[in-house]
C-alpha cells in the first residue's frame, strides 16, 4: 500500500495535503447530526423502536461517514496524492459518497461496480464527477480495482479492508456515540439491541466496539440477506466461507468474509429472506411515510422479530436499527412489482406476517 513516488517533504505537496484535510474536516463541521426516528408500536408493549436516519447525509447514505473516514485515513497515510485517481470497489453507495469527497479535494474518482447496480446510483456517481467502471462478476471488483490503481498510479481505497480501522470506533461522533447521545432523554436510554446490516461490516464493527468500550449492556444483531456468506461464516466460525452469487439487497451481503467484518464483536446474526426485506421496507413507508433502500428493510425485519420476542417474553426496552439510504435510488427495484416478479420474489406472506404482528403483537408461525 505504501507509495514512494512523491516527495513527502515537498512544500507544495504538504500545502495540498493540509488543504485537502481541511476541506474534508470542514464538510463534517458544516454537517448536522442525523435524526433518530421513532417507528410507531402499540404503547402497551412497552417497547420503543428507532431508526437512525442516515439518508440525510449530504450524499444520502450511511456511507458518507465511511467515505469521510476513508479519505482522511488515505490522506493522512500519504496514500491519496494530488492529480492521482482514487479507485473503489463498491456496490454503489460508498462510490456515491467517495465521488463527492474526491471532487471536494479535486482528485479523479473511478467506481468499480457490479453491472446490476441501480441506474440511479450510477447517475449520482457521475453527478459528483466520478466515473463508473462495471464488472459482470462481483467477485472481480477487488482485483479489477487493484489493476486500475496500478495502471493509473492511483489509490485503491479498499473499503472492505479499511472500513473497520479508518473509523474512530471509541467515539469522535461516530454513529454509535451519536445514537447514545440521542437516546439520553428517552425512557429506555440504553438500547437492548442495536441491529445493523453488513456490507463491509464496518458499521456493525464500529457500533459493537463502541458498546463494549463504553461498557453498555446492549447486544448487537447483524441480519444477513440471501446469497451472502456472512451468516454461515459467523455461525460456523469459518473465515473462508463464501457464496457464489451476488446479493440482491444492494449494499449488504457479500460473497466472501470481508476483512472489515468482525464476527467476534457480534452477539447474534439472523438470515433474512430477500422478499421479507422488501416487505419490511414497504411496511416502513406505511408506518412513517418514508421510502428506503432494501438494506433498511433487512434491518427492520430483524428488529421487528426481536420486538416480537420481547413482547412474547414480557420484556420492555428499546431497539435501534438504521435507515441506511433513501428509496428513490431503488424505484426500479424494491418498489417495482415488475422487478419482484422478474426475481421470483413473492412478498405477500411476509407483508401479512408484518401486518398480523403489528396488529396483534403475535408473530405468526409460518
Ligand atoms: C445501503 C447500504 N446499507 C448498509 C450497508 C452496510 O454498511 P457497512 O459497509 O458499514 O457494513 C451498506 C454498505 O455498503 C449500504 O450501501
Amino acid at each position: 500500500m505504501e507509495t514512494i513516488d512523491v516527495d513527502r517533504s515537498d512544500p507544495e505537496y504538504r500545502a495540498w495535503l493540509k488543504e485537502a484535510v481541511r476541506k474534508v474536516q470542514a464538510d463534517a463541521n458544516r454537517s448536522a447530526d442525523t435524526h433518530l426516528l421513532r417507528f410507531p408500536l402499540p404503547e402497551a408493549w412497552g417497547i420503543d423502536l428507532y431508526l437512525k436516519d442516515e439518508s440525510t447525509h449530504p450524499t444520502g447514505s450511511l456511507k458518507h461517514r465511511l467515505a469521510r473516514s476513508l479519505f482522511l485515513y488515505g490522506l493522512c497515510n500519504g496514500w491519496i496524492r494530488p492529480g492521482k485517481p482514487v479507485i473503489e470497489a463498491s456496490s454503489g453507495s460508498t462510490a456515491v459518497s467517495e465521488a463527492y469527497f474526491a471532487k471536494l479535494i479535486g482528485v479523479p474518482f473511478i467506481a468499480v461496480m457490479p453491472r446490476t447496480t441501480s441506474a440511479e446510483k450510477c447517475r449520482l456517481i457521475e453527478f459528483h464527477g466520478g466515473q463508473c467502471h462495471f464488472v459482470d462478476d462481483s467477485m472481480k471488483m477487488y482485483e479489477e480495482s487493484a489493476v486500475l490503481a496500478a495502471e493509473t498510479g492511483g489509490h485503491y481505497m479498499d473499503q472492505f479492508t479499511y472500513a473497520e480501522r479508518a473509523t474512530d470506533w471509541r467515539g469522535n461522533n461516530n454513529i454509535a456515540e451519536s445514537i447514545y447521545q440521542q437516546l439520553k432523554l428517552e425512557r429506555y436510554p440504553e438500547p437492548a439491541w442495536i441491529v445493523a446490516t453488513a456490507g463491509t461490516g464496518g458499521t456493525s464493527a464500529t457500533i459493537a466496539r463502541y458498546v463494549h468500550y463504553m461498557q453498555h449492556d446492549t447486544m448487537i444483531c447483524v441480519p444477513d440477506p440471501e446469497n451472502s456468506c456472512f451468516f454461515d461464516g459467523w455461525t460456523q466460525g469459518d473465515p473462508l466461507a463464501s457464496s457464489d452469487c451476488g446479493s440482491r439487497i444492494e449494499g449488504i451481503g457479500r460473497p466472501r468474509m470481508e476483512p472489515s467484518f468482525v464476527p467476534g464483536a457480534i452477539d447474534r446474526m439472523m438470515k433474512v429472506p430477500d422478499a421479507a426485506s422488501v416487505a419490511a421496507v414497504r411496511a416502513l413507508e406505511k408506518a412513517i411515510g418514508r421510502k428506503a433502500g432494501g438494506s433498511t428493510g433487512t434491518g427492520l425485519w430483524s428488529a421487528l422479530r426481536i420486538v416480537a420476542e420481547m413482547v412474547a417474553e414480557g420484556r420492555t426496552g428499546s431497539i435501534v436499527t438504521l435507515l441506511c439510504d433513501p428509496g428513490d435510488r431503488y424505484l426500479d427495484k424494491y418498489y417495482s412489482d415488475g422487478w419482484l416478479a422478474e426475481q421470483g420474489l413473492d412478498i405477500t406472506p411476509y407483508a401479512e406476517t408484518l401486518d398480523t404482528f403489528l396488529e396483534t403483537g403475535v408473530w405468526p408461525a409460518r
